[in-house]
């Protein structure tokens, strides 16, 4: 069978030379074109050297790549994204954003958190936001995907089974996430300098950050009301790995056996989903570089309150991983075609 062809556009940055990485060792994908703005012309291996000898691409422009592609994902900051699905979409081929620009439903949070309005509004009418373990069946047919971000991923997974069951009360939730440098990106900036993260950790973007609405959106599906929640990010001086804590006030009637066994339910058929077992503690050095979701359960009898500790790879199942697996679903390929990663212990 010939192998599907897929292009990365924006292949030079964090999240899309993760995706380069991991489908160069997909069994029915090729990486057929990469495009980049800053090193058109260049080759991919000269700007990253660990491909010396395994990928030698030339870097070429985005509209090469939709040309030459099946599959594209574009890997670019918030706010260009647009022209590009439009140019998929219209030539019948699947396009899977790592952005924010596919992800909210409601115009109106787009607006306010990413100060832009939607140029091309049919594009998002087509658009699907999919977190697999929680929305796989809307991919039938996609061809337009929102991918999720990735503090939203491990909160989401984190919290869906219990927000379905109404077993916390969401009123109540507080999120408190940290994330490891690479969640900024490639580029530039002074808090991601050596000496300003190195032997310091602070939250940043307290109550601020664009990822709210999209944690709201999904968690407002789950509660089957609008849920509004307290969300906290904070930069870890690590390169990769999201830790989520999330406490919320048991409902009553449900305590942590109960949470326990709604958790095991949902997550029995997942691959990629695992809830630890009973004292222990999610721990992002046991999913770093891997597809792994880790959901530790806790309970503070003390205040009635559930604690649930959720952790994930931001750069794999926080974003290149779960693209992946979402293009997988999407062509009816093995879900984890591709991903089969396991984690390394050190
Ligand atoms: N890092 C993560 O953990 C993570 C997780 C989930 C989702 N995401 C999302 O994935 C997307 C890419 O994130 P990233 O972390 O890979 O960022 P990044 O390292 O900064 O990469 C973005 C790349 O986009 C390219 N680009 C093209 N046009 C650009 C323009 N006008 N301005 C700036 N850059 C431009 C740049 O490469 P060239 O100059 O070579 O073209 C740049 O390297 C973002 O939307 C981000 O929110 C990231």
């Amino acid at each position: 069978m010939a192998k599907i062809k897929a292009g990365v556009i924006g292949a030079t940055g964090y999240a899309g030379l993760e995706i380069v990485r991991l489908l160069l060792s997909h069994p029915f994908v090729e990486v057929e074109a990469v495009s980049s703005v800053s090193f058109e012309g260049q080759v991919i291996s000269e700007i990253y050297p660990q491909l010396t000898g395994i990928f030698g691409e030339t870097l070429a422009n985005d509209a090469a790549v939709v040309d030459r592609c099946d599959v594209v994902f574009g890997s670019l900051p918030a706010g260009l994204s647009e022209p590009i699905a439009r140019r998929c979409f219209d030539a019948g081929k699947l396009y899977i954003d790592m952005g924010a620009d596919f992800r909210l439903k409601n115009e109106a949070d787009y607006k306010q958190w990413y100060g832009k309005d939607y140029a091309d509004p049919a594009l998002h009418e087509a658009a699907v936001y999919c977190i697999p373990e929680l929305h796989r069946a809307r991919l039938a047919g996609a061809k337009l995907i929102g991918n999720p971000g990735c503090y939203p991923t491990s909160v989401a997974l984190g919290l869906a089974p219990a927000v379905k069951a109404g077993a916390i009360d969401p009123a109540t939730l507080v999120i408190d996430s940290k994330s490891g440098a690479t969640g900024a990106g490639r580029g530039l900036a002074l808090n991601t300098h050596y000496t300003e993260c190195n032997e310091a950790f602070a939250p940043y973007k307290v109550a601020a950050h664009r990822h709210t609405p999209e944690i709201e959106q999904t968690l407002s599906e789950f509660a089957g009301r609008e849920v509004r929640v307290t969300f906290v990010p904070h930069l870890l001086a690590v390169n990769r790995g999201i830790v989520s804590t999330m406490y919320a006030n048991f409902m009553p009637g449900f305590d942590l056996a109960a949470v326990r066994k709604l958790y095991e339910a949902f997550y029995r058929e997942e691959a990629f989903v695992k809830v630890l077992p009973d004292g222990a503690v999610a721990n992002l050095k046991n999913v770093k570089y891997s597809n792994y979701c880790h959901i530790s359960l806790h309970a503070d009898t003390h205040t009635g309150r559930l604690i649930v500790v959720s952790t994930i790879d931001n750069m794999v199942k926080g974003a290149a991983g779960q693209a992946i697996q979402n293009m997988n679903i999407a062509l009816g390929l093995e879900e984890d075609a591709g991903l089969r990663i396991i984690p390394p212990a050190f």
